[in-house]
C-alpha cells in the first residue's frame, strides 16, 4: 500500500526532537504565564496538532480559542490581504494573548493578528511558532516562543499541509518535487 509517508522526500525533523521542543515550549509558557488570564488562540487549521500538544505539556490552565485567517493569494505569495474565516469566541480584553501559529513564513499573517488582538485591548500580545522560514520574510514580527527555524522549502506535517493532506505525518518533512508542483495550497 501506498502511505503518505512515500510522498517525503526528506525528513527535516523527527517526531523525537519535535516532542523534545514542544514540552520546553510548554513549560516555558508555564513559567512566564503562572497566576496569569492566559488565552491561547491557535491558528486554524495549520496549528491545531502543535497547539493539542504544547497544551498537554503545560502546568497551567489557559483558555483555549482560534481564529481562522484566509489570505488573498494568487499563487504562494502571500498578499497580506487577510479575511477572517472565524473570529475569536472569547473576549480578549484586559487577557494575556498568546498566537499560537505552525510556521512564519513572510510573517504578514501574524502581523495581521497581531495587529487585531492589540486593538481588543488585550493586556499583552505574544506569539508561539512551531516553525520559522527566516529567508522568506518580508515584514519583521517578532517570535517569542519559537520551535525550529527550517530552510526555503515548502513543508508538511505535524499539522501542516500541501493542499489539504500530510497533516497526519508525526514530522515535519518535505515532498518529493514529483508531488509539489510549486504551489502552496497552504492554509
Ligand atoms: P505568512 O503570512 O506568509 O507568514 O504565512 C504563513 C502561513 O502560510 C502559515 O500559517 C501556513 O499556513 C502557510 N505556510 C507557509 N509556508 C508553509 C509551508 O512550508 N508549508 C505549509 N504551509 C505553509
Ligand atoms: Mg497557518
Amino acid at each position: 500500500m501506498r502511505t503518505p509517508r512515500d510522498d517525503i522526500q526528506e525528513v527535516l525533523i523527527d517526531q523525537q526532537a519535535i516532542a523534545k521542543k514542544v514540552a520546553e515550549l510548554g513549560q516555558a509558557i508555564s513559567r512566564d504565564y503562572e497566576g496569569k488570564d492566559l488565552l491561547v488562540v491557535g491558528v486554524l487549521k495549520g496549528a491545531y496538532v502543535f497547539l493539542a500538544d504544547l497544551l498537554r505539556n503545560m502546568n497551567i490552565s489557559p483558555g483555549i480559542d482560534f481564529v481562522a485567517i484566509q489570505s488573498y493569494t494568487q499563487s504562494t505569495e502571500s498578499s497580506g490581504v487577510v479575511r477572517v474565516l472565524k473570529d475569536l469566541d472569547e473576549s480578549a480584553e484586559g487577557r494575556h494573548i498568546l498566537i499560537v501559529e505552525d510556521i512564519v513564513d513572510t510573517g504578514l499573517t501574524l502581523t495581521y493578528l497581531v495587529d487585531n488582538m492589540k486593538t481588543r485591548k488585550a493586556a499583552s500580545v505574544k506569539v508561539c511558532a512551531l516553525l520559522d522560514k527566516p529567508e522568506r520574510r518580508k515584514v519583521d514580527v517578532e517570535i517569542d516562543y519559537k520551535g525550529f527555524e527550517v530552510p526555503d522549502k515548502f513543508v508538511v506535517g505535524y499539522g501542516l499541509d500541501y493542499a489539504q493532506k500530510y497533516r497526519e505525518l508525526p514530522f515535519v518533512g518535505v515532498l518529493k518535487p514529483e508531488i509539489y508542483g510549486g504551489e502552496s495550497g497552504s492554509s
